[in-house]
């Protein structure tokens, strides 16, 4: 019996968490289920709009549109109108450099203030409504300014994680035809810096689109500035007019792109538009987090995925909440850095990734102990499944017994969370992402097209449209449809598989496609092959994520070299440097095996499942009989355990 099988305790949630809760009346499932557009209406009312929707929802499938005719603007929301309602003086943001001495402040007036010169400085580069920005920062305020200040004008988005490769922000730019790019000298993390600019400058060499680039001077490090081109942030911001009005968006003009690794070597460009995305972030921030105005609020998360867009940036400023935006890492300068966060900012709610508490199990409670911890009130959890172990621990050590966990399941596309505990009132079950967000209609289909009632085990869909989801994939509408719509018609198809129990409660089961999670990063095993085939020594290769305590799942490549070829631990230093130069660092494969032969299917598919099963020393393979020469088993064996 696996740990997630043993039937582990419910967690009620606290009754002085319960009385106090934003959502305590568990009647909203049965009501939002009755009229999902209703309900998801009535979240859109909370916003501000410079006009209201015509039409709720028009869903003709595959596409979506909510709030059909409406007008807002997402920066309007997150900040103008926070100042209406009196939280002008309030601390929207409070950046934690990566040395402990290194803080700052925004309150909502400063903030706006930043946004409105910095959109004027996008303007006058020739940023306008519908051109996309290119942003490739470290984790510095000027990264939400930047986003902020795209939306206020309606020039799209596409945040490319500072720790990708210049040979990954090239093809991110050039897939969205950027004007602007927007960047920083160096990215400070963990004591040492990345030269972001300098891979920039590489990435820029094969970019033509791009006319612009600002430079945010983070570290002061030395990089060139190219006359006409590159600008510095704090020179163009000195000179920038005050005041910039927030432009009128239509409700589902695009608000960003991000791309995620989907089961082919190219990222796909996912396209989030306004009305509907900020719905949803606005709500799941009431609901899921029951944000209060006095809360201090940090998510973990790199604002490059999509956890930051939605819970750093959108969903926190638009309740008006105070967020915390953390440059650094876990264990710099020493490793209780995170608790002393949340002590010195009395953090109220926290939300992670269960790669981090299982990382901080291990170095024990001592680190913990070191620090008042009792300003948390809520804990939350994203980005894999989380299992109970680290669960326990997250509930008894980090929340002291007291805080309730939710542990939100969703994705890029879907934009905010979709299965998750409403903490005044589900009953927790560690472990399990418990039940679909009020107004969001899941389902479990089987390999042929069935749905499958009550109990059982599938492949995770979503019946109903809902305002967050992705709209399509950017400028590949073909690939949209293919990816997500044609697999069960009109139902949305995830790529996870999950289990329901008899309460109805999910429990995630992961990627069902070849797409890895790791450390709750999606890698898709195709860039990570395709990277790998780059090398001038490999012939081919097979990547697969296998089961890894810590990180969730830890890549393993099988590399055929070429013909007279041999492997050695030069050529896999050389091929981890490959991954990295193509991908990033965090794509390198943990373990590289060089095999003779990889097990193929007589129609010459490779069957992941024996180089899973491989990689994970299992001796029961299953069913090897389909395989076009059985013996390659034996030889992946010897190859692995020969460590050649
Ligand atoms: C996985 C991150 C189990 C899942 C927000 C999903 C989870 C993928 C959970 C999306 C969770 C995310 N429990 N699995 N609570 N949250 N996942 O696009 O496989 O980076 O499909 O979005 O992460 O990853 P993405």
């Amino acid at each position: 019996m696996t740990e997630e099988q043993a039937g582990p305790r419910n967690v009620d949630p606290p009754e002085k968490f319960a009385s106090n809760a934003n959502v305590s009346d568990p009647f909203v499932y049965e009501a939002a289920d009755k009229d999902y557009e209703g309900f998801w209406a009535d979240r859109a009312r909370e916003l501000h709009w410079f006009k209201e929707w015509d039409t709720t929802l028009n869903w003709s499938p595959p596409e979506a549109e909510w709030f059909v005719g409406g007008r807002t603007n997402v920066a309007y929301n997150c900040l103008d109108h926070q100042v209406e309602q009196g939280r002008g003086d309030k601390t929207a943001l409070v950046w934690e450099g990566d040395e402990p001495s290194d803080s700052k402040t925004y309150t909502y007036s400063e903030l706006l203030a930043e946004v409105q010169k910095f959109a004027n400085v996008l303007k006058s580069l020739g940023a306008e409504r519908g051109k996309p920005v290119s942003i490739y920062m470290p984790m510095i305020p000027e990264l939400p300014v930047a986003m902020l200040a795209c939306a206020r004008i309606g020039a799209p988005h596409s945040i490319v994680f500072g720790a990708f490769s210049a040979s990954a922000l090239r093809d991110r730019i050039n897939d969205c035809e950027a004007t602007i790019l927007v960047t920083a000298d160096a990215a400070p993390r963990g004591g040492k810096a990345t030269p972001l600019k300098a891979n920039a400058d590489e990435a820029l060499e094969d970019t033509p689109s791009i006319e612009n680039v600002v430079v945010v001077r983070r570290t002061g490090d030395d990089a060139p500035l190219t006359e006409g081109r590159d600008h510095y942030y704090d020179e163009l911001m000195k000179d920038a007019e005050a005041e910039c009005p927030a432009e009128e968006m239509d409700s589902e003009d695009l608000l960003f792109i991000l791309y995620s690794s989907g089961s082919t070597g190219k990222p796909k460009g996912i396209v989030h538009t306004t009305g509907g995305y900020l719905t949803h972030v606005n709500a799941t921030m009431k609901w899921t987090f029951d944000i209060k105005d006095d809360d201090v609020y940090w998510c973990t998360a790199d604002i490059g995925w999509i956890t930051g867009h939605s819970y750093l940036v959108y969903g926190p400023l638009s309740v008006g909440a105070t967020t915390v935006q953390f440059e650094g890492t876990p264990a710099y300068p020493a490793s209780d850095r995170w608790w002393d966060v949340i002590e010195r900012n009395k953090v109220t709610i926290l939300y992670t990734a269960p790669t981090a508490i299982r990382s901080f199990m291990k170095g024990g409670k001592e680190d913990l102990e070191k620090h008042d911890l009792t300003s948390l009130r809520l804990l939350g959890t994203v980005g894999e499944p989380i299992n109970p172990r680290a669960w326990e621990w997250y509930h008894d050590n980090v929340g002291g017994g007291r805080c309730p966990i939710v542990d939100t399941w969703w994705q890029t596309e879907t934009g905010g969370h979709m299965i998750t505990p409403l903490p005044g009132i589900t009953s927790t079950k560690p472990g399990s992402a418990t039940r679909p967000f009020p107004g969001i209609d899941a389902g479990l289909f089987d390999e042929e097209g069935n749905e499958i009632e009550g109990e059982g085990s599938g492949n995770l869909v979503i019946k109903k449209p809902w305002p967050g989801m992705l709209r399509t994939l950017y400028k590949d509408p073909e690939r949209y449809r293919e990816t997500y719509w044609e697999k069960y018609g009109d139902v949305y198809f995830v790529g996870d598989g999950a289990r329901r129990d008899e309460d109805g409660y999910y429990w995630i089961t992961g990627r069902i496609d070849d797409v890895m999670n790791v450390s709750g990063h999606r890698i898709s095993t195709a860039e990570v092959e395709s990277a790998l085939v780059g090398h001038e020594a490999v012939a081919e290769s097979a990547v697969i994520g296998r089961n890894d305590e810590d990180k969730g799942q830890a890549i393993v490549a099988y590399v055929i070299l070429e013909g007279d070829r041999e492997g050695s631990d030069d050529l896999i230093q050389e091929l981890n440097q490959q991954v990295r130069k193509v991908i990033g660092a965090h794509a390198r494969p943990e373990e590289i095996i060089f095999a003779p032969d990889l097990p193929k299917t007589r129609s010459g598919k490779i069957m992941r499942r024996i180089l899973r099963g491989v990689a994970e020393g299992q001796q029961d393979l299953g069913d090897t009989s389909t395989l076009a020469d059985p013996s390659v088993v034996d030889s992946l064996q010897a190859s692995r355990t020969n460590g050649s």
